[in-house]
């Protein structure tokens, strides 16, 4: 198979590039659709784009950002809810009007209902033209765990273990069921253009597999290896097992 693997030499370069091919699409398409996603990977090429565009404005208005996922029964102003995230890094900075940052909200009494909203409005603005997605370490993409079916379009998954100790310990919630509101794989699969970024040592393991290994719903993101236009962009300490 023929992947496109891009291997930036340090941090500084793979945040450039992702920033970059961020930008390069907003340029690209002025009404383009494009989902991001949350974490320590995705934090300062976030920054960065900000950054160049507060330097070098241009026309966002037509824009419409997303995220890929979201928490559910936390506050949407929590630090760590994928909103504030998204906000506070790249969409304020950016002037993104409200009814252009889609998120699904963190409290609900119908979350089906939300998962079908939260697709519909990405449909109703023509699918999704560039989705970036982060790496867990388990292989997840969004929230969608290792044994998610490849069919699976946006539902309400269980959090992993890790994150849920600390969820629950940073917002001091004890009473309340947390859980992922994520798109599945069915609807990542769908995007125009995929770049999924992993860096550092962490990554290393499920770098490798992911790319060499079978595709199998055992590591959500191997699925990515059939995408026709999917970028991995990597770093030299995440790549190390496939160079
Ligand atoms: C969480 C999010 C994912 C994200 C992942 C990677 O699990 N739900 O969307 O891709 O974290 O996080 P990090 O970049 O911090 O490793």
């Amino acid at each position: 198979m023929n992947l496109k693997i891009t291997i930036a030499k340090d941090e500084k370069e793979f945040d450039r590039i992702a920033a970059w091919r961020i930008i390069g699409e907003m340029l690209n398409n002025a009404k383009a659709v494009i989902g991001l996603s949350t974490g320590q990977t995705t934090k300062n090429m976030h920054a960065l784009v900000s950054e160049i565009y507060q330097s070098h404005p241009f026309d966002v208005s037509d824009i419409t950002l997303f995220g890929l996922d979201e928490i559910t029964n936390v506050p949407r102003e929590y630090d760590g809810a994928c909103y504030t995230m998204i906000k506070t890094q790249i969409a304020d900075a950016l002037g993104i009007k409200e009814e252009n940052f889609i998120m699904p909200p963190t409290y609900s009494d119908d979350f089906e209902k939300e998962c079908y909203l939260f697709q519909k409005a990405l449909e109703d603005r023509g699918g999704v033209d560039l989705q970036v997605l982060g790496l867990g370490t388990n292989g997840h993409l969004g929230f969608n765990q290792p044994d998610t079916p490849f069919e699976q379009e946006t539902w309400v998954s269980k959090m992993d273990e890790v994150l849920e100790v600390r969820v629950r310990k940073e917002t001091g919630i004890t009473d309340k069921e947390l859980g992922g509101l994520t798109l599945g794989i069915k609807n990542i699969m769908h995007s125009r253009k995929i770049l999924l970024v992993a860096k550092g040592d962490s990554k290393a393991e499920i770098v490798k597999q992911m790319l060499e290994g079978p595709i199998s719903t055992d590591i959500p993101a191997s699925i990515l290896q059939l995408h026709p236009n999917c970028e991995f962009l990597l770093d030299t300490a995440s790549a190390k097992y496939i160079i």
